[in-house]
């Protein structure tokens, strides 16, 4: 191969950009030329794609983002949308394709690789909901952004002997929830993995009222209920004020932290190893600190993410 193609695709996650800059600097010293494709997938139907140098890569492995932009582009399941995308990167002479995002982006790449085109997958984002990789880029950032919030919210909530339910980011995956609430010492999670049992939830709360707790934080996945509600219901079954905070987007922004930046810096260059042996159709994670790789349709259709009742199991010791 000569010519390399690389792009983000769906929601944006901090250490993208570095990872962007693992595969064009990698790409580089095996003497590929590499080309950025703007705006994901629909950038690729678009044919918004340009040639990357070093300098195109520069003073960015400290920013979040992504600064070839991402995008949601569901049309991309329309096989004549992936045939002129295929047929743009042709134009280019563009040999295989980097492709980092979560597991919808993973689907792009599979389909692409199911129609001929060599694809690579690296996991980035903030959910950590990608099979085959202990670690997605991302996550670390974003854990780290939630128990900053987690922290404030502790403050206040101790000042004024308030529940605060705080509500996380992961979609399906309960990964953020689980390690924020680990860190930032919450009182009780909610997750997919835990499923939300109110009754259960109001016992404890009111265990900890009786013990002589002052505050209570309890964390959950957004997706599973209206938090405010929830609030509600809390505050009417016990009388302590209750507050609920969603954290929303800011989880998805800032400086990426020492970790995603050298495992997006190791997944990019791993990548471009990839593709230099000749493979096509992988996703790249990180196992045991080992740097690995898997079919990326095996990891999209058969794999599955561990449910870690491990740090379940700690989290519920240490309330
Ligand atoms: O997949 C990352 C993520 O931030 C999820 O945690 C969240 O459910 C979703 O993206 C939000 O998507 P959007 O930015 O398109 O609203």
């Amino acid at each position: 191969i000569k010519k390399i193609g690389v792009l983000t695709s769906g929601g944006d996650a901090p250490g993208m950009n570095a990872a962007i800059r693992g595969v064009v600097r990698a790409g580089l010293s095996e003497g590929l030329e590499v080309y950025g494709v703007y705006d994901g997938y629909q950038g690729l139907h678009q044919n918004r794609i340009q040639k990357l140098d070093r300098s195109s890569v520069s003073d960015v492995i400290n920013r979040g983002g992504t600064f070839l932009g991402s995008a949601r582009f569901p049309e991309f399941r329309d096989e004549k949308v992936r045939a002129q995308a295929i047929e743009n990167l042709k134009i280019h002479g563009i040999d295989a394709l980097v492709v980092i995002g979560g597991d919808g982006s993973y689907m792009g790449a599979k389909k692409l690789t199911e129609m001929g085109y060599p694809c690579i997958g690296l996991p980035g984002t903030i959910d950590n909901d990608v099979a085959g990789t202990d670690y997605t880029i991302g996550f670390m950032t974003a854990l780290n952004t939630v128990i900053d919030a987690i922290d404030r919210l502790r403050d206040t909530s101790s000042s004024h002997q308030r529940i605060s339910i705080v509500e996380v980011m992961g979609r399906h995956c309960g990964d953020l929830t689980l390690m924020a609430s680990i860190a930032g010492g919450c009182e009780y999670i909610i997750t997919p993995e835990t499923g939300l049992h109110k009754e259960q939830l109001l016992a404890k709360i009111k265990e900890g009222i009786y013990k002589g707790k002052k505050h209570a934080i309890v964390a959950i996945t957004e997706l599973m209920t209206d938090v405010n509600q929830l609030a509600k219901y809390i505050e009417s079954e016990t009388g302590r004020e209750t507050r609920a905070t969603v954290l929303g987007h800011i989880q998805r922004g800032g400086q990426p932290t020492a970790f995603d930046r050298i495992l997006a810096s190791r997944m990019g260059a791993y990548a471009v190893d990839l593709l230099m042996q000749g493979e096509g159709g992988r996703c790249v994670g990180v196992q045991n600190e080992k740097m690995v790789h898997h079919d990326i349709i095996d990891a999209i259709e058969n794999m599955k993410r561990p449910v870690r009742t491990d740090l379940y199991k700690v989290a519920d010791k240490l309330f």
